[in-house]
């Protein structure tokens, strides 16, 4: 009897088996069976019907979600009464209805414009749940907030709360084009647009919207900052009202990109001057008729004078002009416009060394400060360069007390691996979003800033520029975490990181406890581990600048007007950003900041190379020489990518199949490509440097074999570019008649069983296929079919294909087969063999 009790009691608490194949469309809003029977039970005594008061699209929307929720989790069907009856009942609605329905249920606070209060209520002598808000959108909050309550199995004891969001402005930017592609989106074509058109099936966007709410986002602008002139003449508009309508339901309001040339290009005056009156006129005609159709509309987001887009310098007017003009079209209308504080000089000398991009927001913006109306948000860039892996905070946020201002921060990975690298960027806002700067004495932590809590402003928050697509799981299956991410922290910046991804993990996968643990630990881990194998101390991610922003090529960003220079030469690295012998960017921060910053002495490390030029022998904090430094990331980083790999195989059957394998294979193509990072990076300061590692790793391949040094039949031997992107500097590239060439060697390792890695370049203009024999015996066959940035043989191409548990005989030879396609010539680096990992 006893056995049969706990093997009962086991079954209770023992999670329900991992859910049929599972795409990620759903996100964290699965609602799945709660799987804690305890928890479950809990619930058991929860009304059975909702009373939703009133009838608006957004409350009938809370409603509907509340009834899938409920019966997802719980297994329950909610019925939906008009006015509750005489039972238990959860009542929607807003502090003004509830009052109405029962005036002892009345509630003084505030709860601002968004917040939400959900209390067990005694209603008509009944215990009832009470969702409440100031606002329809309130109420949908509070309903999402319950159901992810429930979601992560917090018993209902536990279920009353009451929550103001942080900041006003909890908003998500799109970089999507009207022909359907996204500048610097990574998960498939747009949700907004194809073909110079709105889409026709809106669904996908309403299930974004239901995302965007879940979260307490309110604002959306759905086209790319260089924006296409365009999307406000009248004949497109009609096609943005249907959007909006579709946002309406969820809360959120809809904004677009505009271009400041406007009233010339589409308007048809000769000017675009923000100080003419014709223009005047004209943005107030424009707004005037987007109004009409759209009564909720948000506003608009500009991008002026800034890689190359048009702005009030062509006519010597400040950014204060042009913000200003727009916004008084918009005011009447409770309009917003969030005004780019991304404004820079993509054409600078880079010989002068006191030129410094990093200086640009602030030169160009702080001397402004007091002269943009109150309709007007500044949005700063977290950093004062553009989302590299590490930036201090923009020193803008400090040296702004008479402005509103919004932090934007980016979702989609342009420079932190595109979300084929996991890159889990959270911590890495909360870093930005905590720091002190100090710009009122101590405690003025950016989150302040920019909320407006510092200097009493009304209307500031959060901005991220998202770009999902079309792919199944809108960003990449574990990349979402950090839409999830952001949405929770512009809630509320005080959660933890530990926290956010926690809850991201109960609700995406399952709470099993090796599931919840194992996840959120790659997660955390996953920002650290790219920030070793990319970029050091803060000198910016060494990629390729200029275009694809993707894999390794250390001086794209030198020699050119981007202004993203780390000066590394044979001496040294950093750019020296002090007041006293550089930039004098230190000096835009405030005081205690700026001192921290100016001495290499007291700058912490990980900006180090922000701020200073130094030596390769510099000795930082940690006792090691800025060299070594860059070797020991390097080789930890990919090492621990590699980690990555063995940390998800350990949940294998734990969640569901589908999910696994597809993770399992972006794991390891980051484990692989890490290593292309390690390597390209390393060589690189090494030659550079001339002075070597240590600990004997950089420079030293054991086991490599590499391809040109290898028997070829039609192949041939080709340079790389930059050199640092292949092995040797050198790859083979298949040109043979018959279409079919091979590369063979004999081994020299020991018999035994070995892990053999392939590093191929798998372009983007082809789907090469690749065989692998032993001796004759094939072990391994696949077609390069990855879809990666480029049509060349370089660092954004190259792939690893590891053949695992391989045994090897006494001078086995190994050959492989390459069959082109395309432009793409089964292009190879080289071949490494080692031992077989213990599992
Ligand atoms: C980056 C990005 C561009 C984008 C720009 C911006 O430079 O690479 O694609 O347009 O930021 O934020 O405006």
């Amino acid at each position: 009897m006893k056995y049969l009790l706990s093997g009962l009691l086991l079954s209770m608490l023992l999670p329900a088996s991992p859910a049929a194949a599972e795409t990620g469309y759903s996100a964290w809003l699965r609602y799945v069976p709660i799987e804690n029977q305890i928890t479950r039970r809990s619930y058991d005594g929860m009304p059975a019907s909702i009373s939703a008061l009133g009838n608006s699209a957004v409350i009938q929307a809370a409603q509907r979600e509340l009834v899938l929720g409920v019966r997802g989790m719980l297994g329950k069907t909610l019925r939906t009464e008009g006015r509750p009856s005489n039972e238990s009942t959860i009542i929607l609605g807003t502090l003004d209805s509830v009052n109405q329905l029962d005036p002892t249920l009345f509630f003084s606070g505030n709860l601002g414009d968004d917040g939400y209060l959900i209390e067990r209520v005694t209603l008509n002598g009944h215990p009832s749940i009470l969702v409440a808000a100031a606002s329809d959108r309130g109420v949908l909050y509070g309903v999402f907030a319950l159901l992810r309550k429930i979601g992560l199995g917090k018993p209902i004891s536990e279920i009353d709360e009451r929550q103001i969001p942080f900041a006003p402005i909890r908003m998500l930017n799109h970089w999507d084009n009207l022909d359907g592609t996204i500048e610097r989106g990574y998960a498939g074509a747009s949700i907004f647009f194809e073909k110079n058109n709105v889409v026709t099936d809106l669904s996908r966007v309403r299930d974004y919207a239901r995302l965007m709410a879940s979260v307490g986002i309110n604002a959306c602008s759905i086209n790319n900052v260089n924006a296409n002139t365009r999307v406000i003449t009248t004949e497109f508009l009609t096609q943005l009202v249907r959007v909006a309508e579709v946002f309406r339901d969820w809360g959120v309001r809809l904004f677009v990109s505009i271009d400041f040339s406007s009233p010339q290009k589409i308007g048809g005056l000769g000017t675009f001057d923000p100080l003419d009156q014709g223009v005047a006129k004209w943005w107030k005609t424009k707004a005037d008729e987007i109004y009409r159709l759209i009564p909720d509309f948000g506003g608009f987001v500009l991008k002026a004078d800034s890689e190359g887009r048009l702005g009030p310098s062509a006519y010597g007017r400040t950014h204060a002009d042009a913000a200003n003009v727009i916004a008084r079209a918009l005011k009447p209308h409770s309009g917003l416009i969030f005004y780019r504080g991304f404004v820079y000089d993509h054409h600078m000398d880079w010989r002068n060394l006191k030129n410094d991009r990093a200086r640009a927001a602030y030169d160009n913006l702080q001397s402004l400060d007091g002269r943009f109306d109150d309709n007007v948000v500044l949005q700063i860039k977290h950093g004062p360069i553009d989302f590299q892996v590490r930036e201090p905070a923009s020193p803008l946020f400090g040296a702004l007390e008479r402005t509103n201002q919004a932090i934007e921060l980016q979702i989609t990975q342009e420079y932190t691996g595109q979300q084929r690298h996991l890159c889990f960027l959270v911590p890495m806002w909360k870093e930005v979003l905590d720091f002190d700067m100090q710009a009122k004495g101590s405690g003025t932590p950016v989150k302040d800033l920019v909320s407006g809590r510092t200097f009493n402003h009304s209307g500031g928050g959060f901005v991220a520029v998202s770009n999902v697509g079309r792919d199944q799981s809108w960003l990449g299956l574990l990349a979402i975490a950090n839409l999830y991410g952001f949405g929770r922290l512009a809630w509320n910046p005080n959660l933890t990181s530990w926290q956010i991804a926690e809850e991201w993990t109960r609700m995406s996968f399952n709470g099993d406890p090796r599931v919840v643990k194992t996840i959120v630990q790659m997660q955390l881990r996953s920002w650290p581990a790219y920030e070793k194998y990319t970029g050091p101390l803060g000198a910016g991610t060494l990629t390729d600048i200029i275009n694809i922003h993707y894999g390794p090529a250390v001086e794209s960003s030198e020699r050119n007007g981007w202004g993203q220079w780390h000066r590394a030469d044979e001496r040294g690295i950093g750019m020296d950003r002090t007041m006293a012998t550089g930039t004098g960017f230190t000096g835009q921060y405030r005081g205690p900041v700026a001192r921290m910053y100016e001495s290499a002495e007291t700058c912490p490390d990980e900006l180090l190379l922000f701020m200073h030029h130094l030596p390769y022998t510099h000795v930082l904090r940690s006792g090691k020489t800025i060299i070594q430094h860059i070797y020991d990331t390097h080789y930890e980083g990919a090492e621990e990518a590699n980690q990555l790999v063995r940390q998800w195989e350990s949940i294998k059957g734990l969640v569901d199949a589908q999910r696994y394998e597809e993770v399992l294979n972006r794991l390891e193509y980051q484990a692989g490509h890490a290593q292309v990072w390690r390597d390209a990076v390393c060589n690189w300061f090494l030659r550079m440097s001339g002075i070597p590692d240590l600990k004997k790793r950089a420079g030293t391949f054991p086991g490599r074999v590499e391809a040109e040094s290898m028997k070829l039949e039609g192949y041939q031997i080709e340079e790389v570019q930059p050199w640092e992107a292949a092995s040797g500097s050198k790859a083979i590239k298949c040109i043979g008649p018959g279409g079919r060439c091979s590369a063979s060697f004999p081994h020299t390792v020991k018999p035994g069983r070995y892990d053999v890695d392939i590093q191929y370049f798998d372009q983007n203009n082809g789907a090469s296929r690749f065989k692998v024999f032993v001796s004759g015996r094939l072990v391994a066959e696949w077609v390069a079919d990855n879809v990666l940035p480029t049509n060349k043989m370089d660092a954004h191409s190259s792939t690893r294909r590891r053949i695992r548990g391989l045994t090897l005989r006494p001078r086995d030879e190994i050959r492989i087969e390459g069959v082109p396609n395309g432009g793409e010539g089964a292009p190879i680096d080289y071949i490494e063999i080692h031992s077989s990992r213990r599992r």
